[in-house]
This record gives C-alpha cells, structure tokens and sequence, in this order.
C-alpha cells in the first residue's frame, strides 16, 4: 500500500536545521512594526539566531503601518515559521530557546497569553516560555489603557513574563522617531543581555559608580 501523500510542508525559509537556541520574535498586529525591524536588523549583526513568526494581524498592520511585508523581516532572520503551524519545534519545550519577545504585541494576543490560550504558534510558544521560566517579553502599544488590558498585563507579570511598553524615554531627551524605534529596541535586547549600542543610558559619559 502506499504511504498517505506528505502533508503541505510549514513555511521556512533560509537555514535547515532549525539553529539551535534562537531567540523567538513574534510579531503581532500591535503598532510597533518599526520597533520588530530594528531589533531583527541589530540581531542580524550578532551571532544570536533568530527564530520569526508573524501573525495574520502582525502581516495586517506592517502592511498598513509601514508598507512592509513579512518577507522584508524575514532576510534578517535564520528560519521562519507559519503562525498556523501548530507542530513547529518552537512549540515544544523540548526546544531550547534564549528566550521570546512578542513585539509588538496586540492586546488581542495580551489577553491570549494571559489567558492560557495556545490557538497559533505564537501564542503556544508563549505558554512554553512561561511554563519553561525562560524569559518572555511582551512589547504593547495602546494607550489609554482599560481595566481588561491592565489586569491581562498584571496577569502575564504575575506568570513571569516582563511587559515592556512601547513609551517613550522623554528623560533621555530622543530627537527622532528613528531614535525612539532604537531605545524600544535596545530596551529588549536588554532584557536578553545583549549588548547594544542602540542607546545611551542616563549619564552614561559620566565614570561607572
Ligand atoms: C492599522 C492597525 C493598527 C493597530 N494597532 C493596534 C495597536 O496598537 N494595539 C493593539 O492592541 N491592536 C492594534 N490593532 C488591532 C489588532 O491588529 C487586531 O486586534 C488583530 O486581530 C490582532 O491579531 P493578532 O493578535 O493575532 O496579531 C491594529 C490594527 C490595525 C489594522
């Protein structure tokens, strides 16, 4: 008998294998997309691997927001996986991983998060890093915020994950939007310990304490 046809193969582009511990950047359809492609170029410049996956609504608001389409973050990027594809590595806890960042990240899938909800890749690798107590950064951008976002907020820190808005450092006195998008960026990579030079801190030409 012959075996059953192979099913449709997930998207990934560019290295096979998978790169062992990439850091996980899932990009959702927060406003942000900027912030997504300078963190993805900057990673591009180490020899930190990067594992990508966009949301339907992450493809949606790069589009209307910024003109771009995946496959403009996908070149920075060493694989890339299909938000639908339930069976990547990344949704195993078996996979190790340096960690994930959701940037930006929706409220719609703030609440997923905080909820347990595992429907899509990005949100099932999100519940694997909570329940792995590996890092998870969540990178929102809405204001005012209601009592639902802020409880889902309160909820994911409680779960361990960090909630690194998208406000800007009015002390660091950033001229630019283009300077904004680099601290935002620079503020995440912090969270992973890898160095930056994206932006300055607070008197840091002053001599360390
Ligand atoms: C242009 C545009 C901008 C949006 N900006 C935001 C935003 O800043 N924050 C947010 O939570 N949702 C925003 N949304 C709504 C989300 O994209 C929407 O809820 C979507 O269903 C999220 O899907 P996802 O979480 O699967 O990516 C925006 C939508 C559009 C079209």
């Amino acid at each position: 008998m012959n075996p059953p046809p192979p099913e449709q193969a997930p998207r990934k582009t560019m290295s096979t294998p998978s790169p062992d511990r990439p850091l996980v950047v899932g990009v959702t359809g927060g406003s942000g997309g900027p912030i997504a492609l300078k963190l993805l170029k900057t990673l591009s410049e180490t020899d930190v691997p990067v594992a990508l996956v966009v949301s339907d609504g992450g493809a949606t608001v790069l589009r209307e927001e910024c003109g771009l389409y995946p496959r403009d973050l996908e070149q920075y990027v060493d694989v890339t996986y299909d938000d639908g594809d339930s069976a990547a590595r990344i949704a195993s806890g078996s996979t190790r991983s340096r960690g994930m960042v959701i940037v930006p990240c929706s409220g719609n899938t703030l609440a997923k998060v905080a909820l347990g909800f595992a429907d899509t890749l990005i949100t099932r690798a999100a519940q694997v890093h909570l329940k792995e107590r590996r890092t998870l950064v969540l990178v929102p951008r809405e204001t005012p915020l209601s009592t639902i976002v802020l409880g889902n907020m309160t909820r994911v820190a409680e779960a361990g994950a960090v909630v690194l808005m998208a406000s800007p450092p009015y002390y660091l006195k950033v001229e630019t939007v283009d300077g904004l998008v680099s601290y935002l960026a620079g503020k995440i990579l912090d969270q992973f310990e890898i160095p930056h030079r994206l932006y300055r801190g607070w008197k840091s030409d002053e001599a360390a304490p």
